[in-house]
């Protein structure tokens, strides 16, 4: 059952297509913040990574847990998760929305997102049926973006400003709002840490520009003729190993009594 039906209309339209067919890109753009939650996963886990996408952390969390399995929206996301993954025997995927899923009773450890969890509709009900999927000492670890960093300045250029902290997408970047969320769906001992991390949009700046322009969020707001606009601002971001612009997110770590 899906109740987030907007969200997976995105996943399973444009949006999710577009992350499907460049999963190499999007790693480049957020996998400096892998070590932060990865330090979660502990030999012997039974891993549930929530909105797993093409799946790269689901697959680095399985080489140090005895399982990792993915759940998504997004089918032609979960399509390329699989294909990569085709030779790991301790990963697998599922279709489903994390706010709804019928997640088997206590079947895992540690729940895991790299931005899959700032999506729901009611968050309380999705992290309440997230921890029934945990057993009893179970934990949770996920990163939520709290701002766009550096993303702010090329977005300014197209003229409209980002959406302000603390609302949608960026609502469980809010500490107070993590720990009121989770407290309510049934978590204990919440933390919260920013963390930041440098993300690479492309080798140079003219590269970035036209992969931003062609990132759902942007494409939507801002249609043709984007790339242009983006590209002065991204230029005082080129070094030599790409176009870097510094990402901010919320670590957050929690535990089902
Ligand atoms: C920003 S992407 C992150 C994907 C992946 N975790 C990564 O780091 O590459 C957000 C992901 O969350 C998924 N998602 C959004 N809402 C969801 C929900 N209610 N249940 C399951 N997945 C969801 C989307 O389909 C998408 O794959």
């Amino acid at each position: 059952m899906i109740v987030n039906t907007h969200q997976a209309e995105a996943w399973n339209g444009y949006e999710g297509t577009h992350w499907a067919s460049h999963p190499d890109r999007y790693n480049a753009v957020n996998d400096a913040f892998n070590p932060f939650l990865l330090e979660a996963v502990r030999p012997g886990d039974r891993v549930l990574d929530i909105g797993c996408g093409t799946g790269r952390t689901t697959r680095l969390a399985a080489l140090t847990a005895s399982s990792a399995e993915g759940v998504d929206l997004s089918e032609p996301m979960l399509a390329t998760a699989r294909d990569l993954a085709k030779d790991l025997v301790n990963v697998t995927f599922t279709r489903g929305d994390a706010q709804v899923c019928p997640f088997p009773d206590s079947a895992f450890d540690l729940a895991i997102s790299r931005f899959g969890i700032m999506f729901f509709g009611d968050p309380v009900a999705a992290f309440a049926n997230i921890g029934r999927a945990l057993t009893p000492g179970g934990r949770l670890a996920f990163l939520s973006m709290r701002g766009y960093g550096d993303l702010a300045h090329p977005v300014a250029a197209l003229g409209f400003p980002p959406p302000p902290p603390g609302a949608g997408p960026l609502a469980l970047g809010e500490p107070e709002t993590v720990g009121r969320v989770l407290t309510e769906a049934g978590f204990t001992e919440v933390t919260t840490r920013p963390v930041d991390a440098p993300q690479n949009w492309g080798a140079d700046a003219a590269d970035a520009a036209a992969f931003l322009a062609a990132w759902g969020p942007i494409r939507h707001a801002a249609g043709d003729g984007a790339a242009e606009r983006l590209l002065p601002a991204l230029r005082a971001f080129e070094t030599p190993g790409g176009v870097l612009l510094n990402g901010e997110a919320l670590l957050v770590c929690a535990r089902r009594p």
